[in-house]
């Protein structure tokens, strides 16, 4: 098996041990008891997680029901669970959910409501139940995020449209005025990703406010440089009276929340995509967003199903992505490939690839808290409940073996910056292919691609279009054209140590 996802089979594995271990509940907790969270104990706890999952969820259907979510989860019950014994068993349910094909008893399609992320209601019935390019397009997450596992990306047949707010949406998502095509990005790493992000929001509004007081205290406007991690956001400049001068801060929306999902770099968390997609995709549509408190309706959609997908349940997706195992470096057995991508390495530093995509970036805390302290409203927020799940990823063995700084942070090699570039120009322009500006932003922007695991995720770019690596790395104009034009001139064999590197991110064994 390839080492993607491994730290999470683990769990599913040792989850699946521990129910075999367990037939009695009162055996687990004296197990438990009995002290330190050893390998065995560890696994009981597992268990106890799962019985009381089981005893928390809804009456569950009958084992042959067509219904592919058999049970849904309250979430105030999982987040004391968790809390209690951690998040195995909910990991293991978002995987079931993640894997599941989706039925109409499930409630499936949108007769009435559209793709949009924001709840919007169609002019007319929808003429079918499937519909390829506005959706419902696909039975799973998993239809589309599958290569080389659960989880991962997509080739070019499980491209999606994105789009918003038109009701005509068999005719429209067609138009590229309309919609944007964009292939599946594999979602590896993503819990250190979201928590990378919130830790650089954070700070970037840290150095707003600063800037703030220091100008209200002097009287005078204070300019500060945004930088978070070693990433430069630009600079903004705080005025007296609280005014803020924001035509300096570059690649991060004015308000410098870093949004590090969707190629464009426009969602907030793990959460608010996966509400999104699921309505997307699927037709499945999550309480916290469509249900009576926004919408005025239980059954927004209008398919005879409410309450699709609950809190509990989009937590336990949000759970299973959170714990993906980032991609891993492959170290080739081929002693030339070796030397070569060794030398590559070295080209990527010099002819400033690194500039954008990384190496790693300092991850200070681990616990990741859902909801965020980032989603708004249309997402679970944290105002929203009594206490938020807490996933710790630091107990996750693959995050063990990350390595660490001098400061004791986690650097997370994800080959990327988490901020959007101008990525073409006029004569270098295969990326500015877009016609719409999806959340305004700019049409030739998009986010640092992390190139983690991209040995295993062909196609390339955006639109997923692209067949090899030489192609996605000509096609930089823009903000990364001088460091594509060396590539470009540089010596044939040059090129192909720079490949050779790339090649080892993320190759299966
Ligand atoms: C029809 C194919 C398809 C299906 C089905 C699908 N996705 Fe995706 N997913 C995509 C594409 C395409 C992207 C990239 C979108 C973009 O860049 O704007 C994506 C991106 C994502 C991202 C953002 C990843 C990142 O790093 O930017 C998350 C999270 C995600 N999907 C979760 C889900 C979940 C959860 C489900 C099921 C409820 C799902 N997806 C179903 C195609 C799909
Ligand atoms: C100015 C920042 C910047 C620089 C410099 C840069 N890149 Fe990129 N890179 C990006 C962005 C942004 C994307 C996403 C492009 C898209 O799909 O729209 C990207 C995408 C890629 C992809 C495609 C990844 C995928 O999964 O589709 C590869 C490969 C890549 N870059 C390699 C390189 C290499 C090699 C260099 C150095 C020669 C380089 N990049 C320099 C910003 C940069």
């Amino acid at each position: 098996m390839s080492l993607f996802f491994r730290g999470s089979r683990k769990f599913v594995t040792r989850l699946t041990r521990c129910i075999n271990f367990s037939n009695n509940r009162a055996r687990v907790l004296r197990e438990l008891r009995r002290g330190p969270m050893t390998g065995r104990a560890l696994i009981c706890a597992a268990a106890v997680a799962t019985l009381a999952l089981v005893t928390a969820s809804r009456a569950q259907e009958a084992p042959w029901s067509e219904q592919a979510v058999q049970r849904h989860l309250d979430f105030d019950t999982v987040a004391a669970e968790v809390a209690a014994i951690g998040p195995a068993a909910l990991i293991a349910q978002g995987e079931r959910l993640f894997t599941a094909k989706f039925t109409r008893f499930d409630g499936v399609g949108r007769p009435m409501a559209t793709q949009a992320s924001i709840p919007t209601k169609r002019r007319r019935p929808a003429q079918s139940a499937f519909v390829r390019t506005s959706g419902p397009d696909a039975n799973a997450c998993v239809s589309c995020h599958a290569d080389p596992s659960p989880g991962g990306a997509g080739d070019f047949t499980v491209n999606a449209f994105v789009s918003e707010g038109f009701t005509s949406a068999e005719f429209d998502s067609l138009d590229p005025q309309f919609s944007n095509e964009r292939g599946t990005t594999a979602l590896f790493g993503a819990g250190l990703i979201e928590l990378l992000a919130r830790e650089m929001t954070t700070e970037l509004q840290a150095q707003r406010s600063a800037a703030l007081s220091a100008a209200r205290t002097t009287g005078k406007p204070v300019s500060a440089a945004l930088s978070t991690k070693g990433v430069g956001f630009g600079a903004l400049t705080a005025a007296a009276d609280g005014a803020v001068d924001l035509s300096g801060v570059q690649g991060v929306d004015p308000d410098l929340v870093i949004r590090p999902f969707g190629q464009k770099g426009v969602s907030v968390s793990l959460r608010q995509f996966t509400v999104s997609a699921a309505n997307a995709h699927h037709g499945i549509q999550a309480e916290e967003r469509f249900g009576a408190r926004w919408t005025g309706e239980a059954d927004f959609d209008e398919d005879g199903v409410a309450a699709e997908l609950t809190a509990g349940d989009v937590s336990a997706l949000v759970a299973f992505q959170a714990a993906l195992a980032p991609p891993d470096r492959f170290a080739p057995s081929d002693k030339s490939w070796r030397a070569a991508a060794d030398a590559g390495a070295t080209l990527f530093e010099r002819w400033g690839c690194a500039d954008c995509h990384r190496r790693a970036l300092p991850l200070t805390g681990l616990r990741f808290a859902d909801p965020g302290p980032y989603d708004t409203a249309g997402t679970l927020r944290a105002a929203d409940v009594g206490a938020a799940i807490i996933l710790d990823l630091g107990a996750l063995d693959w995050v063990a073996k990350l390595p660490r700084n001098a400061a004791g942070d986690v650097l997370v090699p994800l080959f990327g910056d988490l901020k959007r570039h101008v990525i073409a120009d006029a004569a270098v322009s295969a990326f500015g292919n877009e016609l719409l500006a999806q959340n305004f932003v700019e049409r030739n922007m998009f986010m640092t691609a992390e190139l983690w695991g991209v040995a295993a995720t062909a196609p390339y770019g955006h639109r997923g279009d692209m067949t090899v690596l030489d192609e996605a790395i000509r096609a930089h104009g823009g903000e990364g054209r001088a460091s594509r034009d060396r590539y470009v001139e540089a010596p044939d064999a040059s090129r192909a140590e720079l490949v050779a590197f790339l090649r080892t991110m993320g190759a299966a064994q």
